[in-house]
């Protein structure tokens, strides 16, 4: 069955929608008027009447049954005891989707699964989806959705994030705004009785407003199925997993987390390998790679050029090169090219020194360069904080000469410095340029577009080191 109503609901109910700020059915109705979400919300609390959220005001219904119009999806946040009156009222009601953000299913023993299951059976009986529950909610940035109880000011872009913990997603939520990563959508999906990650991979294989898709996941419940939809998708876009559970301890803490079972690590180790799933293994790692692979270009080919005005940091970039498997350009004919934007103490061999003289200009330069050469595939820029280089013209330079190329190679950067540069890595992370703090995370992420570019077009499987 479609998604779409998850996505693009043109009609939201909030079953326990609150004018209590604190409250979670408040925090959920000030986030979707907040975030400009322009269907039609209905508040829908026992208590009816009329409630004002961010100046505007709306009427209360005492059930989904009372409300005029249509609703494609009902966000249920009441205590677990209401939640089975409410899904029936809401399958009455030919509710489309139906995310339960209530705790206090499954992941409190088989008691709480078999009530769970109870839920999901009467909800397919009314042809509707359960999302959960125990989660806290749903953004999709293109349709201005945010039917969370997290941050609101989420930030717009093409990485999808789908997270089976809610306490983790939601701290997820605050952490890409301060990191400027763009989302296009996120899904708590929690206790997973009934949408799975493979369904939400299903819809955002088509989805035009994503391309790349991280999932934060504690079990599979269908290995079989999450098999199938992965090796399908990884075809078309990368996935990112970050697994949690991976020592035996860790998998008995995820049972009493999500009721998941973890199961054998290898085994998970073994599947995302054969399926083309990159297995990150911490956030940032993920999250690093998510950016890259959800703003660049694919490469058309397999040499990568340095360009930096650190040895420092360029021995340091070469290293995580020659670990990661990518192939340094060392055709010096081609590289004499760049001695045009070095002193003759530099060095054109890549990695590409422009020494510490080297301003905006030279890297405007030795970039623009490196974009337009036929034989150089894709560019790494790394740079150290030095007197004579703005950051704020760095930034504008890299920006403009990558817009001018029509971004047709993938370009990451590295910046390593005080305030001024972290300002640079922000302002050029808005603008679509992977930009980490520390050499080894760009390399580390053009390394994940290689990897996933080497399954898709040659089924090349990466082992971790
Ligand atoms: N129909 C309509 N409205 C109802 C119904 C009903 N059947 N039952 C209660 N309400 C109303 C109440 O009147 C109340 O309104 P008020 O705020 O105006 O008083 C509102 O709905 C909420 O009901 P409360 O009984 O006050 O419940 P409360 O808001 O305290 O808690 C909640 C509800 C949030 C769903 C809670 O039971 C819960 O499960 N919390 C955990 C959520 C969670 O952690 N999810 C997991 C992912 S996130 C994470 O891990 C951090």
């Amino acid at each position: 069955m479609d998604m779409e109503e998850l996505f693009n609901p043109e009609s939201i109910a909030i079953v326990g929608a609150s004018a209590k700020p604190g409250k979670i059915g408040y925090s959920i109705m000030r986030n979707l008027v907040e975030y400009g979400y322009e269907g039609s919300i209905y508040p829908i609390n026992i208590k009816g009447g009329e409630m004002t959220i961010k100046d505007r005001k709306f009427k209360v219904y005492k059930s989904v049954l009372d409300v005029p119009g249509k609703i494609d999806m009902a966000v249920v946040a009441v205590p677990a005891a209401h939640v089975p009156q409410v899904v029936d009222e809401c399958g009455r009601k030919g509710v489309k989707v139906l995310p339960i953000i209530s705790s206090g299913f499954g992941e409190l023993g088989e008691e709480g699964k078999r009530i769970e299951q109870q839920l999901v059976e009467k909800a397919r009986g009314y042809g509707m989806r359960v999302i959960g529950p125990n989660i806290f909610g749903v953004v999709y940035t293109p349709s201005k959705l945010n039917a969370t109880f997290g941050p609101t000011d989420i930030i717009p872009g093409k990485l999808a994030f789908i997270s089976q913990s809610g306490a983790l997603g939601i701290a997820l939520m605050g952490w890409t705004i301060l990191e400027k990563i763009g989302l296009s959508a996120l899904v708590s999906i929690g206790n997973k009785s009934d949408v799975d990650d493979a369904d939400l991979l299903d819809y955002l294989e088509k989805d035009k407003n994503t391309e790349a898709i991280l999932i934060y996941m504690e079990g599979i419940k269908d290995g079989r199925k999450f098999m199938q939809s992965a090796k399908r998708v990884s075809r078309k876009k990368p996935i990112v997993v970050i697994k949690a559970g991976r020592s035996e301890r860790g998998a008995r803490a995820v049972a009493s987390h999500t009721g998941s079972l973890a199961g054998a690590d290898r085994i998970y180790t073994a599947a995302f390998e054969q399926t083309g799933v990159l297995r990150a293994f911490s956030i940032s790692e993920a999250f690093d790679w998510g950016r890259a692979l959800s703003n660049l270009p694919e490469p058309q080919g397999d040499n990568v050029v340095i360009i930096t005005n650190g040895g420092g940091v360029g021995v340091m970039a070469t290293d995580a090169c020659e670990e990661e498997g990518l192939k340094l350009y060392d055709n010096l004919e081609e590289l004499k090219v760049f001695a045009n934007y070095m002193p003759p103490f530099g060095s054109y061999k890549n990695p590409v020194d422009l020494t510490g003289m080297a301003t905006a200009a030279e890297y405007e330069g030795a970039l623009k360069t490196a974009l337009a050469h036929p034989e150089m595939h894709a560019v790494v820029v790394l740079c150290c904080q030095t007197a004579i280089l703005d950051a704020k013209d760095l930034a504008d330079v890299l920006i403009n000469a990558y817009t001018e190329s029509g971004r047709k190679k993938p370009l990451v950067v590295a910046m390593v410095g005080g305030t001024e540069f972290r300002e640079a890595i922000n302002v050029l992370n808005e603008n679509g340029i992977p930009t980490y703090p520390e050499p080894e995370r760009a390399i580390g992420s053009i390394a994940a577009l290689y990897r996933w570019h080497n399954w898709k077009t040659k089924e090349q499987v990466w082992r971790r080191p």
